[in-house]
């Protein structure tokens, strides 16, 4: 991982839609809070928002086209490679997904182990999939969250880095309580990536260790 880079750490943020976890991830670099650069911003969808935040910063945008590669049975594959191309021309060292609604395969996980990144709206293991704030109300939980974990071939399933709970309100909807996760989310994404920035990042097995800091401090993170 890197460490003492003299190079800002390259970074590609791949998205699907509204790309406000791409925005908390600009916002924090602009800030100087993250020590990266964006080199490109890919989405699978033409004219989302993401593309959209990412001219607006400068950064570069790209849109590839699932269709061409659609009704093959290696469709999902031969799209990952024609990805990985991109992602090698740009060298990038770290991959965010950030609400990209497209299942990853072997082709893009072995290239980037423990190099890619995604977040989820829910405190994995429970609860990976889709509308995980409805299921966490309906199952009555007190607590839901948000995890950004290393991905692997298993949906939602790779060594988590940090996580930030978030009280579940008798009242909540499964709107209200994702709108109080998003907020966490737009904290830990950042966090995450400057931690993997500054090389503090060990995996062992499916745990990931925090180097040279407080493991609680820095890993859990609790809203109210
Ligand atoms: C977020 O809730 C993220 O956790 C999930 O998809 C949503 C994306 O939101 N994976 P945005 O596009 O970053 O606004």
């Amino acid at each position: 991982m890197p460490i003492n880079r003299t190079t800002p750490l390259r970074v590609a943020v791949l998205a699907s839609g509204r790309g406000s976890n791409l925005q908390a991830i600009i916002d924090a670099i602009e800030a100087g809070q993250v020590e990266a650069e964006i080199v490109c911003v890919i989405s699978n969808k033409k004219d989302v928002a993401a593309l959209e935040r990412a001219r607006k910063h400068g950064l570069k945008d790209l849109f590839i086209d699932p269709k061409p590669f659609a009704g093959r049975p290696d469709s999902r594959e031969t799209y990952d490679r024609a990805l990985l191309d991109v992602l090698q021309q740009h060298e990038v060292d770290l991959v965010l997904l950030a609400g990209y609604m497209k299942i990853v395969t072997a082709v893009l996980v072995t290239a980037y182990v423990n190099r890619m990144m995604n977040i989820h709206p829910s405190l994995l293991p429970s609860f990976p999939g889709l509308d995980v704030q409805k299921k966490a109300i309906d199952w009555g939980c007190k607590l839901a969250g948000c995890t950004v974990h290393f991905v692997t071939e298993g949906v939602d399933e790779g060594p988590i880095i940090i996580q930030a709970a978030v009280p579940i309100l008798d009242e909540d909807t499964p709107e209200t309580l994702a709108e109080r996760i998003l907020i966490q989310e737009h904290k830990i994404y950042p966090r995450a990536v400057q931690l993997f920035a500054e090389g503090r990042l060990k995996v062992e097995g499916r745990r990931v260790f925090i180097d040279a800091g407080k493991l609680t401090d820095e890993a859990i993170i609790s809203a109210v």
